[in-house]
């Protein structure tokens, strides 16, 4: 037998190659398709949801805060804030927090980053909190692995 590789054997490494690599992408494309529709059907995105991901982008929250890690690390991350202020436990509660929170900027304490007033109304606030509890139901398999950010 010959040690070099013959044009044949390259051609069948190729061939099967392309085909192997090609079957795996094929499988790794169902898997992530099948996998977000199940994400999507377990946490709809409802009228109030869109609403408050509107006020998000509206605002640029994202040029100080990250989401699901996404974003700038100058403030805390919010895609678990709706955890972090008990809303698993106390949704109500939760709200109320988030809605005083937002009133209540900035806060004016020497030391700390500030975060500005945007002004935003009742109906705003609440769409606020549909999105943050929505963003807290995603499972994001434990990211960002500190939970501030
Ligand atoms: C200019 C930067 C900046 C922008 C823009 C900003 N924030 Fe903040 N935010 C901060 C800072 C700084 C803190 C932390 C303040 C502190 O701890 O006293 C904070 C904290 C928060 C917290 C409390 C987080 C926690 O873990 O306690 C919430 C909720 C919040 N921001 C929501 C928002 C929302 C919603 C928007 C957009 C409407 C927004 N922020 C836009 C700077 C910003």
């Amino acid at each position: 037998m010959s040690e070099t590789l013959t044009k044949a054997a390259a051609r069948n490494i190729f061939y099967g190659g392309t085909a192997f690599f090609f079957a795996v992408f094929v499988a790794l494309t169902v898997h992530s398709v099948t996998k977000a529709n199940a994400i999507a059907a377990a946490n709809p995105i409802t009228p109030g949801v869109a609403a408050g991901k509107h006020v998000w982008e509206k605002h640029s929250c994202v040029n100080c805060h990250t989401i699901m890690g996404e974003g700038a690390y100058f403030a805390p991350e919010l895609g678990n804030v709706w955890i972090r202020f008990g809303g698993r436990e106390d949704p109500d509660g939760a709200r109320e927090t988030l809605k005083a929170w937002m009133k209540s900027q900035p806060s004016g304490v020497e030391g700390r980053r500030q975060m500005p007033q945007f002004n935003l109304s009742e109906s705003e606030l609440d769409s606020l909190a549909d999105f943050f509890k929505w963003t807290s139901e995603v499972d994001t398999q434990n990211w960002p692995p500190k939970v501030s950010g």
